[in-house]
């Protein structure tokens, strides 16, 4: 079968850039794969491809009036997310990957890695994939070179990245580029049978050496652990370079806001992962706040750099969207919806008798006869979901509806905001603004959502995950804090800084806010801050909006309602303050001494007698 999908003649020797064929070189002598093959990323190679991904029973082909040139495929239960346990960040020195980050020696790292190296592409194709990770020519972009095995890396990249023949024309002869070296670690011997989903059931390594500014991948075929432009490169080598050049790699989310007189802000939020970051970034605000428009520039990744005139500028590196889906529906996510209605690569969803996808949350229940993600008959009776909860959908950018008509612009769009958020089912109000700059990243320092599954520590315990970087940060979390306070020292007007919480929940455990499409209202406050119109009050922990500093045309809120999503208690917030220790005390070291003393000011603000704020007694 394979023998009819033969790989198209490529234009390795083309390639003038002698460091580049040198390092392929020198990583096929050592992966020793059967072939390599240069990816040039058109339209024909992306479907051949595909084709080779359906004809070894990796894709399953969907229905093409349903889903047009959309592909379902199921992992290997053993690799199904990003592995935070087998990552690592090999800096020289120990004390530069900080605590949160698990650190070898680099040369111990090579000399671990080298028996898995050996050897583990044989029997396979070894693929270049020459990529950009924002706008090609943008002067924020960055061009990395993934190696890899798997076909399925390819087709994924190039939907998530600019791929092909015109990055490698960009690099010319000694472009820099960012090294990701990725394998299945699954050799076949000959004659060996593939499996369905390669991939290596027991070692896996996800290992980045920044000062070389390299990544390693070996033993999972699966999202941010195999498609090395995401997480690996976009934030963990990234987020070095950014550091050392005067810039910000971040996990935030762009979106632009139109308000009813036209004027447009961009705002950069960050939310730890499984918060909804797709949904903000796509929301469509209720059909009542009649003249607001919300616009996606990127649902994952920002790159920041301050322009000459002082204001900030982001880029989203990134080309496409790799979401979550089980919980995206019609009503969660209408733009989402639209995004992958075709050219989609699904991956651990159910499959529908009709050559559908199907997921939890897309309907109330499940079609009969569905196919579960371990290829079964989904038995309604076993308490088993469908999709796996972490399943996906890979799906390009420019199908968005709401998508940006600034997205691609290489210059980057203004950012005026910047917005933190967790999920706490209390103590957090649904949103305040930070006195200032340096109380903002104190505060998004501290952002942290309550484990929802034992499997992740104590049921309801607080994951402390600054800036929702924690597994994303290259360096030390504390170097990366004190990078936020100067960064900002150097901006004449730097963005405002908002905390939000969407999922507080009252004494019965129902959640306060409705969230999705609303979330819009707390957008409007936040645009009115920016711009200067909007009112607030002093509160111990920041700015928060009164009651009618909001818009609640078309939903039942209450004034009493705001009050108690909104109630700051102060013997909460003073052991909510003591707590932060936990995530400090291990890097205090390098903690900024700003944060010391932050952290005294917040808590004898939080001393005080309440008729000294400037609001209403009762929210405080
Ligand atoms: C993601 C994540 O996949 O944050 O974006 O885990
Ligand atoms: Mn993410």
């Amino acid at each position: 079968m394979q023998a009819e999908l033969k790989l198209p003649q490529d234009y390795a020797d083309k390639v003038q850039h002698p460091a580049l064929k040198k390092w392929v070189a020198d990583m096929a002598a050592i992966a020793k794969p059967d072939q390599v093959y240069w990816c040039n990323g058109s339209q024909e190679e992306y479907q051949l491809m595909c084709e080779r991904l359906v004809a070894a029973g990796t894709f399953i082909r969907l229905n093409a009036e349903k889903r047009p040139n959309s592909f379902a495929c199921f992992s290997d239960p053993s690799d199904v997310a990003r592995v935070e346990d087998k990552t690592f960040i090999c800096s020289r020195r120990k004390e530069d990957a900080g605590p949160t980050n698990n650190w070898m020696d680099p040369s111990e790292m090579k000399k671990t890695l080298t028996p898995l190296l050996d050897g583990c592409m044989k029997g396979r194709t070894m693929f270049v994939i020459p990529f950009c990770m924002g706008p090609l020519g943008s002067d924020i972009s960055q061009i990395g070179i993934e190696i890899t095995d798997s076909e399925y890396v390819v087709t994924n990249m190039r939907i998530m990245t600019r791929m092909g023949w015109p990055v490698m024309e960009q690099l010319g002869k000694d472009g820099a580029f960012v090294k990701a070296f990725h394998t299945v670690g699954a050799p076949l011997q000959p004659g060996q049978a593939d499996a369905k989903w390669p991939c290596n059931p027991t070692v896996k390594y996800i290992v980045h050496y920044p000062e070389e500014r390299s990544i390693v991948s070996y033993g999972s075929g699966y999202g941010g652990n195999a498609l090395l432009g995401k997480k690996c490169f976009a934030l963990r080598i990234a987020s070095v370079m950014a550091r050392e050049e005067g810039w910000l790699a971040e996990h935030m989310l762009i979106l632009g806001a139109k308000s009813p007189q036209g004027e447009k802000t961009y705002i950069a939020a960050a939310f730890p992962s499984a918060c909804g970051k797709t949904n903000f970034a796509m929301l469509i605000p209720p059909k009542e706040m009649k003249g607001w428009e919300i616009t996606t520039v990127g649902d994952d990744i920002a790159w920041i750099k301050p322009g000459k005139d002082g204001k900030l500028y982001a880029i989203n590196p990134e080309a496409g969207y790799f979401g979550v889906a089980p919980g995206t529906n019609d009503n969660t996510n209408p733009n989402a919806m639209a995004s992958i209605t075709a050219n989609t690569i699904f991956t651990n969803v159910g499959i529908t008798p009709d050559g559908d996808v199907w997921w939890e949350g897309m309907s109330k229940q499940a079609p009969a006869g569905v196919i579960n993600w371990k290829g079964q008959v989904h038995d309604p009776n076993s308490g088993q979901p469908v999709a796996h909860p972490n399943a996906r959908f890979t799906a390009p950018a420019n199908q968005c509806p709401s998508l940006d008509d600034r997205w691609e612009d290489p210059a980057g769009v203004p950012i005026s905001a910047f917005m933190f958020g967790g999920r706490r089912s209390s103590t957090v109000p649904l949103v305040y603004q930070s006195a200032n700059w340096n109380f903002g990243v104190y505060a998004a320092s501290t952002i942290g959502s309550e484990m929802t599954a034992a499997a992740f520590g104590e049921l309801g315990k607080v994951r402390r995950d600054p800036f929702a970087m924690l597994p994303f940060c290259g360096y030390h979390m504390a170097d990366y804090f004190n990078h936020w306070l100067q960064f900002g020292r150097a901006l004449p007007n730097p963005p405002r800084i908002f905390v939000v919480n969407w999922f507080r929940k009252d004494a019965e455990g129902n959640f306060q806010w409705p969230g999705f499409g609303d979330n819009a209202r707390v957008l409007e406050w936040v645009i009115g801050r920016v711009q200067g119109r909007t009112g607030a009050v002093e509160s111990p922990i920041g700015w928060m909006p009164r009651y009618e500093d909001m818009n609640w045309e078309g939903i039942n809120f209450s004034k009493e309602d705001f009050e108690a999503i909104m109630h700051v208690d102060r013997e909460i917030w003073k052991q909510e303050v003591l707590s932060h220790d936990e995530l400090f005390g291990r890097m205090y070291d390098k903690l900024p001494k700003e944060f010391f003393f932050m952290r005294e000011l917040l808590l004898s603000s939080l001393w005080r007698s309440p008729e000294k704020w400037g609001m209403a007694p009762e929210r405080i």
